[in-house]
């Protein structure tokens, strides 16, 4: 089944899996029912915002350290003895097809302790910026979240449908643990490649999302998170381009996804994880 959507006015078309296991919710807003983090904070309509790095974490460290993880694995996963030449920018010069899917495997799953950087004063500005007390346990699953260092080769397919967080719990446990997303631009992203987000999608009733539930099928690959076809009688998104001392910050509940990497020749990095409250 062929979708269109509409990115900064732009169509954007993917293939998702069968049409068939499309279905509504019921007519309630689960932000209001589980509880938003985002919801005491002045962008809480929006559901998102552009905050400045400073006070929060040294963009140098993080991509002096995302660089140095990187590097590990790529080191690992091809045996290649000399990657000093090897940067960030330039990751999709250095790997072939095989290699990247064994690479992104393993960063996608990054713990504190494989970055350089000191993790637990980060989490814990993000603590006071939202007056809650966070952390990568997520209450509801018991299990513990990684940071995910995104790699997105330019112009590839190596992006997520269009999602919200928070099915991925919903639609397994039916409950939904209080959080929030970050997003944190590391390389290449300016011009058309930063996240597309749907403003004021947290707050739509569930009655109103047409979507798969976790685990979609998009581009005839099988993605973990689900695909949303229609919010509201809509299908279109914004780019939000952090600047590269700059970040996003969003409500789990925002409808995102489609960050394709439109660069010409420059692979895009960028940081994500989820902060759950700690209860
Ligand atoms: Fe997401």
């Amino acid at each position: 089944m062929e979708q269109q959507y509409l990115i900064d006015g732009r169509g954007f078309r993917v293939a998702m899996g069968e049409a068939s296991s499309l279905h509504r919710g019921a007519p309630e807003i689960l932000s209001d029912r589980f509880g938003d983090l985002a919801a005491p904070m002045a962008w809480s309509e929006q559901g998102y915002m552009v905050l400045a790095a400073d006070g929060f974490y040294d963009i140098e460290k993080v991509y002096a350290s995302t660089t140095e993880a990187v590097r590990r694995i790529l080191q690992e996963v091809t045996g290649r003895v000399d990657l000093s030449r090897f940067r960030l920018e330039r990751y999709h010069d250095f790997v072939t097809e095989p290699e990247h899917a064994q690479v992104i495997a393993r960063t996608r799953r990054l713990f504190p302790a494989d970055l350089g950087f000191d993790v637990g004063a980060v989490v814990e500005a993000f603590g006071s910026y939202l007056g809650a007390r966070l952390g990568f346990l997520n209450p509801v699953t018991g299990g513990e979240q990684w940071m995910i260092a995104r790699i997105n080769r330019p112009g590839s397919h190596d992006y997520n449908p269009v999602h919200k967080d928070i099915y991925e719990s919903f639609d397994r446990l039916g409950r939904i643990a209080r959080m929030i997303n970050v997003w944190i631009p590391v390389c290449g992203v300016h011009g058309a490649s930063g996240l597309p987000v749907s403003p004021g999608s947290h707050r739509i009733s569930e009655d109103r999302v047409l979507r798969t539930r976790s685990g979609g099928v998009m581009n005839g690959l099988q993605y973990s998170v689900n695909c949303i076809a229609e919010w509201d009688g809509r299908r279109d998104l914004e780019t939000i381009n952090p600047g590269r001392t700059e970040f996003l910050i969003f409500s789990s509940h925002l409808i995102h996804g489609l960050a394709k990497n439109y660069n010409p020749d420059e692979t895009r990095v960028s940081f994500e994880f989820r902060l759950y409250e700690q209860v």
